[in-house]
């Protein structure tokens, strides 16, 4: 089993955070944090990747190396249409913009692509934005903002987020600060990002969405958190009351994530924010098993707004194009009607059904609706040869939905690692829906159709043998179930 059938991971060595992250002339560029000359985290380069369907990956060269001002730290990319930097003798490029790291206080710099994203030449008069006073000062999430015609920057600055405006990407306007009293303040704050999508679809409903990623976060350690409120093209006004958290990911490992700047939703020519984060956690990132290499990014994941009985929520959904992936194993049941509009199973009637998961696949997507009102817990349990397994699930008695990895196989190499990660769960209905991405090392877990999300590595020493569903007192609580294949 390897892991790559839908994520991305370096050929060799060390990757944290997605950076630069834009699509220009039919390729999703994925740039990363990378150490390219040992397995652990160190020196810092941003190492390239390129995709045509964030499926299939090309490797490509390295294209920024520490200078003489520091490392290459996490930053974003955009394209320049009009040329408002100069750097394109009146067309169109790509320009970064990215973290220099000094001890003295983190800064701010530039660089330009003339030639679709292989080549990176940095501005000579780098760094753009000077540091404001303290060493934690990174991580530019860069973009056009339509409504003040400016170049936009929000850079994290300790535990809050600082605003910047551009009309040519190097001279920088500080406008605004956010966060002081909002979220979660435990750690250092990294990462930022910020978008407007639509409220259920509905074109007159736009929201912005703040997304800062933590230090500690709800399952301990590394993970992301949002705001959902208004940007006004000088800072961030949350709408929802300052103490309110709210959390990405359910489990651990999944981290710095950034949005692909300039995709088009090819039907509707309406932006898509489709995001990628490091599968990973600070606490023993540099402690995996490993070999040739040590880092994977998560599966491609779109993002929307939903109204829900608790608030208008940040949802994640794998990208649709990994349907193009599957191919079925098994499809349960053959339903048949059981009143207008209510469909009942017959066959899971065991307590236990196991699926017996053939050798060649290297990834697995399940799909299930389960009814939650009879057994006390109903789950999944991905079983690794005879001894490991992981176990998702819901238990009724508690409320919560958990993903249980504490006898998955290679657990031991950090006490940070193994547990079980729980989220209380507010029913919509007598019915949850999972969908369920996995390969060797990693499990997915989306549940309400995206709107709670478990992101999880996992060590086991054998591939995936079978897939056990169980519900150990309720009868037929499966319903739509699907097994697929995900293959290239
Ligand atoms: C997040 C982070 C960023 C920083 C980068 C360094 O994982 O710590 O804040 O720019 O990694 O590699």
């Amino acid at each position: 089993m390897g892991a790559n059938v839908f994520h991305f991971s370096p050929k060799k060595m060390w990757m944290n955070d997605p950076n630069g992250l834009v699509f220009y002339k039919g390729e999703y560029h994925l740039f990363y944090q990378h150490n390219p000359n040992d397995i652990v985290w160190g020196p810092m380069h941003w190492g390239h990747a390129l995709s045509q369907d964030l499926l299939t990956w090309e490797h490509l060269p390295i294209v920024m190396e520490p200078d003489e001002i520091g490392g290459i730290y996490s930053g974003s990319a955009v394209v320049d249409w009009k040329d408002t930097s100069g750097f394109f003798d009146g067309k169109e490029g790509l320009i970064a913009l990215f973290t220099h790291h000094r001890e003295n206080g983190q800064v701010q710099s530039l660089a330009y692509s003339k030639d679709k994203g292989r080549t990176w030449i940095k501005y000579n008069g780098n760094p753009v934005i000077q540091n404001p006073g303290k060493q934690d000062f990174r991580d530019p999430k860069l973009f056009w903002h339509e409504d003040s015609q400016k170049w936009v920057t929000l850079i994290v600055y300790g535990d809050r987020i600082r605003f910047y405006v551009s009309q040519n990407l190097m001279d920088w306007d500080y406008t605004g600060e956010f966060g002081d009293k909002d979220g979660c303040h435990d750690g250092v704050w990294e990462c930022p990002e910020l978008f407007e999508l639509h409220v259920n679809g509905d074109v007159e409903n736009k929201k912005w969405v703040l997304k800062v990623d933590v230090g500690n976060a709800y399952a301990g350690g590394s993970g992301g958190q949002y705001y959902i409120g208004h940007f006004d093209g000088k800072t961030f006004i949350n709408e929802n009351p300052p103490e309110q958290i709210l959390w990405l990911d359910y489990s651990k490992d999944f981290y710095a994530s950034q949005t692909w700047s300039n995709v088009l939703d090819q039907s509707t020519g309406k932006p898509r924010m489709i995001w990628i984060a490091w599968m990973n956690n600070w606490q023993y990132a540099n402690d995996i098993p490993a070999t040739e290499y040590r880092g994977t990014m998560s599966c491609p994941r779109e993002l929307s707004l939903k109204n829900t009985k608790d608030g208008i929520r940040l949802f994640q959904n794998p990208i649709s194009e990994i349907s193009s992936l599957r191919r079925i194993l098994r499809k349960e049941p053959v339903v048949k009607p059981y009143n207008q509009s209510i469909i009942e199973i017959e066959y899971l009637h065991e307590a236990r059904t196991n699926f017996d998961i053939p050798e060649k696949v290297k990834a697995l997507e399940v799909n299930c609706c389960v009814k939650v009102n009879h057994s006390s817990e109903i789950g999944f349990r991905i079983r690794y040869g005879n001894e490991d397994h992981l176990t998702v699930g819901y238990n009724k008695n508690s409320g919560n939905l958990f993903l249980d990895r504490r006898a998955s196989g290679h657990v031991d190499f950090n006490p940070k690692f193994s547990g079980k990660f729980e989220v209380p769960v507010l029913l919509e209905s007598k019915t949850l829906h999972f969908q369920i991405l996995t390969d060797k090392n990693s499990v997915e877990v989306f549940v309400e159709r995206g709107r709670y999300v478990l992101s999880s590595l996992v060590f086991p020493k054998d591939r995936i043998t079978s897939l056990e569903c169980y519900a150990p007192d309720g009868n037929s609580e499966f319903l739509e179930f699907e097994i697929y294949q995900l293959e290239k």
